[in-house]
């Protein structure tokens, strides 16, 4: 199949070029005190008393909270025994104590909710008295869909943050990756640079190349599929493999191998270990680091392979003074951000979908959190997805989100009451917003848990970092710039398996 669009000028030399693993072994940054070797072994050393203390912590709520911000009548608590006392304090080592029973807190707490990141948040934000803020990690966290959109619809400071925690970097995530990246307000920075090359080359749904490799994919994925059933969309590998495939194929034009396909999945499958930090990777001797490593080792391989280097040098050749060096550089930080918000987000949404249309609670979701309404059968799923199947693609995603919160900082001096105690936070403090829960807010979505693809505001839901495909879209400076390929690709495949007719309208602009 011919590959239209622009082709790019740019030739990479094996110089230029330069060497991955060069790249993911570069010397680390932004190691805290808390999360250095000596640190760790002292975890090792007093873990099972970390452990008890953790469990009474992730099963209670106010002993979370004590252990979170310090509320306990110990003078100075609130400083000197907490992990927000710790990050106010710029994480010392004397204070990496109260880190080791936090992390562990935070995962007990986590597997008692049903290893669900959404119900862990409601946890939290219940446990801090269900109020505007909360804390957790290294930073606040807001939820309302009023705060959310504020943030959204601004300039975003960022740093080299994910999951309100400091990002290990370059060894789990590259540096500079867009999502790290402040959208300044300027045309010159760097986000704004980086995201215009990445739209123009590989995701601008408007381009002829674009629309016309979209339209092949249904054809690509009967080839990979034979006979499909709705029970056949329970193979989560299958998926993922087809969602890898697609997105390659509609950035590059290449269709790849089920190998190449399984090495992409990865995106997906490690996605537990991007959000842990360097104190817990340690503890587990670096083993997550080691696999994401790996992926990126195998993922630019794949690039490789398939002689796709040229397109990087011209992306990299557009990038003005952000200019990356060498190129693999560059082809790593994309690579990265489309393996895991792309790769990683479609799969998902794919998988919830899967579930809803047979009304079974997807793996990572909470049962509490999802009723059908009058969808209480896989027919009548089938049925309302037949109907409209955008709209029900973004009711899953709204009730299910495949993106749950990202990281911002707070631009100025906050005041912000946590568990009933006024704290002035500095400018400077990481800011998570949840969007999965501002999707629940029920001053803009009536009976939030119950699954509705009618909703006549459906497209003010926020999943794609933004009021997506609504007439407000453009007033989202961040909103995903893959929301078009990935209602595509989702369609492609969900209708696949559903034996839809091929003859679907696509998202267009
Ligand atoms: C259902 C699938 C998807 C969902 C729900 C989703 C959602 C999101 C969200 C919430 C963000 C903001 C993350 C943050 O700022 O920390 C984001 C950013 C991003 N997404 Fe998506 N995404 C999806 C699919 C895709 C696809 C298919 C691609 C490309 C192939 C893509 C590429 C990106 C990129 C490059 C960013 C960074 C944008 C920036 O920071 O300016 N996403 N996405």
């Amino acid at each position: 199949m011919s590959e239209a669009g622009k082709e790019p000028a740019a030739s990479a030399s094996k110089e230029d070029w330069g060497s991955i693993s060069k790249v993911v072994n570069a010397p680390l940054e932004n190691v805290s005190s808390d999360a250095s070797w000596i640190s760790v072994i002292g975890m090792w050393l007093t873990f099972p008393y970390s452990l008890l203390q953790a469990i009474f912590a992730g099963l209670c709520g106010r002993i979370f909270v004590c252990i979170s911000i310090g509320t306990c009548c110990i003078p100075c608590s609130e400083q000197l025994c907490s992990a927000m006392g710790s990050v106010l304090r710029g994480r010392p080592l004397y204070m990496a104590w109260t880190w080791w029973r936090y992390v562990l807190s935070g995962l007990i707490a986590l597997i008692a909710n049903g290893a669900s990141r959404l119900a862990l948040f409601q946890w939290e934000w219940r446990a801090f008295g269900s109020g505007r803020y909360w804390w957790h990690g290294e930073g606040v966290w807001c939820w309302s869909y009023e705060d959310c959109e504020r943030i959204l619809k601004s300039q975003q400071v960022r740093h080299s943050a994910f999951g309100c925690v400091q990002a290990c970097v370059p060894d789990l995530f590259a540096t500079n990756i867009l999502i790290f990246l402040s959208n300044t307000g300027s045309s010159d920075s760097e986000w704004s640079a980086i995201r215009r090359a990445l739209h123009e080359l590989f995701l601008d749904p408007a381009s002829e190349s674009y629309q016309s490799r979209v339209r092949q994919l249904p054809a690509y994925i009967a080839k990979d599929w034979p006979n499909p059933t709705l029970e056949g969309m329970n193979d989560t590998t299958r998926l993922q493999k087809l969602v890898s495939k697609s997105v390659f194929y509609a950035m590059f034009g290449k269709w790849i191998d089920d190998a190449d396909a399984l090495v992409l999945t990865g995106w997906r499958t490690n996605a537990t270990y991007f959000i842990l930090p360097r104190l817990v990777q340690r503890f587990i001797f670096n083993l997550g680091i080691k696999k994401v490593k790996k992926l990126r080792e195998n993922t630019v391989g794949i690039v490789q392979k398939h002689g796709l280097q040229d397109k990087f040098a011209a992306m990299n050749d557009s990038l003005g003074r952000w200019k990356r060096a060498p190129v693999v550089k560059l082809c790593d930080e994309i690579m990265y951000v489309i393996g895991f918000a792309g790769i990683g987000g479609t799969s998902a949404a794919v998988e919830s979908c899967a579930a809803f249309l047979q009304a079974k609670i997807p793996k990572e979701a909470s049962s509490k959190a999802i009723k059908w309404g009058q969808y209480d059968t896989s027919a009548k799923m089938v049925a309302k997805y037949k109907e409209n199947p955008d709209n029900y693609i973004r009711e899953t995603c709204r009730m299910d989100p495949p993106v749950t919160s990202a990281t911002g900082v707070l631009k100025e001096v906050t005041e912000v009451t946590l568990a009933g105690k006024n704290i002035e936070m500095p400018a400077g403090v990481l800011n998570q917003y949840v969007v999965s829960m501002a999707n629940r807010d029920p001053a803009v979505f009536s009976d939030p848990e119950v699954f509705n693809a009618d909703r006549s505001n459906l497209t003010k839901a926020l999943t794609w970092n933004g009021a997506a495909f609504s007439v407000e879209e453009a007033d989202y400076p961040r909103v995903c710039p893959g929301r078009y390929l990935s209602m595509d690709i989702a369609k492609a495949i969900i209708n696949h398996g559903l034996g839809v007719a091929s003859g679907t309208e696509f998202v267009t602009v």
